[in-house]
């Protein structure tokens, strides 16, 4: 079967004729659908974040994957059903307390493996296998946009935990801002329209006219430019913000967030950025925290109950902004394509069999 993989010491993806992986007992073989691809695979693809399976040559790349039971073996699925997989699986010692509890997703890194990230090979193969606990069941109806449960589960994740810690209190956010308009960004400001916000906020560096921006007005929030507003300048320039999600990867934005949250806002820290040092007054951000109820929550990755989450969340989601989002589906002669960028590109996701 082919398979789109990373080799040690390339800086760009290739195809490669790989065996048909053959799944073990409580393991469902899976027909690849469609693998979406995001700012991590090119994080990866680049060298500065995840790294090799142990003593391989290559990773097979990809980590947002739908596809179609083909061998269930004696598990809870059946042929024809329609799964998107999770990301981390336990490390060469064995499953560890964060597996046993069905929270992979608060392992430290060196307590797991992440398919297609860190570790062990990912989606993008005509199958692949998992075990079946992994696998989540996705509607018929929404295949074709299956690769996105995965990114949305982990701003389900995220979500979920910035509001667990606003649950001591009446909270109640009204205004949200959203740090960066790239997919995972975009797909996050949806689901905040769909979370009853009174006023939703999305900062980009784009000049109209720009696509994402169409994506932002048309769901009803406002474009911020972080080069004539800076992040700590948004509580004068529009509102505070109770809610704010950095989806940015720029880590001046995890300080300068906590200027733009509102007295008892909660920020969410998404991005994955390289090592920077840079000057900020930590007196007055310590203070800023401690006497205005401040929150700031980091999250990664997600579990099976995010992935569920997820599932209803991509149900609920207007066909226009599905559309809008997924910039192009790329079949597997075009591998390239879909990781290549330009200022129409948003979402991209290659296709290795039809659904
Ligand atoms: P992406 O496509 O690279 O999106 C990042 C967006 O932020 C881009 O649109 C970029 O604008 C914008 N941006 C960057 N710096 C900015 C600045 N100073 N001012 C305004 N806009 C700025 O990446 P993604 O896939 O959406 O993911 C977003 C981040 O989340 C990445 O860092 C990724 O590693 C991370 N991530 C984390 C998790 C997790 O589990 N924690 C999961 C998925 C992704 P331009 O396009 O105009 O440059
Ligand atoms: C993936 C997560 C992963 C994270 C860190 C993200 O792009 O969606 O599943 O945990 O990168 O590697
Ligand atoms: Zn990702």
């Amino acid at each position: 079967m082919e398979a789109v993989v990373i080799r040690r010491g390339e800086t760009s993806p290739t195809v490669t004729e790989l065996q048909r992986p053959d799944p073990g007992p409580g393991e469902v073989l899976v027909r690849t659908l469609r693998v979406g691809v995001d700012g991590t695979d090119r994080e990866v693809i680049a060298g500065s974040h995840g790294g090799f399976p142990a003593g391989e040559d290559h990773l097979v790349l990809g980590h947002e994957a739908v596809g179609v039971v083909v061998e269930a073996d004696d598990t809870a699925f059946e042929e024809g059903d329609v799964v998107a997989p999770t990301v981390r699986r336990p490390p060469a010692e064995g499953p560890n307390e964060y597996f046993e509890q069905g929270q992979p997703d608060m392992a430290p890194p060196e307590a797991c493996v992440e398919r297609g990230i860190d570790g062990a090979h990912g989606f993008m193969a005509e199958y692949f296998t998992s075990p079946a606990e992994y696998l989540v069941p996705v509607p018929e109806e929404v295949a074709e946009w299956g690769f996105l449960v995965e990114p949305i589960s982990i701003s389900e994740k995220a979500i979920e935990h910035a509001y667990a810690a606003r649950s001591a209190f009446d909270w109640d956010p009204e205004t949200g801002l959203v740090l960066g308009n790239g997919s995972l960004g975009l797909l996050t400001l949806a689901m905040l329209e769909n979370r009853g916000y009174d006023r939703t906020y999305c900062l980009g560096r784009r000049d109209r006219p720009d696509p994402t921006i169409d994506i932002i007005e048309e769901l009803g929030a406002s474009y911020v430019d972080s080069r004539a507003t800076p992040v700590a300048e948004i509580p004068d320039a529009h509102e505070p913000m109770d809610f704010v999600y950095e989806a940015t990867g720029y880590a001046k934005h995890a300080f300068e967030c906590i200027e733009a949250l509102a007295p008892g806002g909660v920020g969410a820290l998404l991005g994955v950025p390289e090592p920077w040092e840079f000057e900020i007054d930590g007196g007055r951000l310590h203070k800023e925290f401690v006497m205005n109820n401040k929150a700031l929550v980091g999250s990664v990755n997600s579990n099976v109950s995010h992935f569920e989450a997820a599932v209803r969340t991509l149900g609920g989601l207007p066909a226009w902004f599905l559309d809008d989002l997924v910039t192009a589906v790329h079949d597997l002669a075009d591998y390239e394509a879909a990781f290549a960028e330009d200022e129409t590109t948003i979402k991209t996701a290659l296709q290795f069999n039809q659904i």
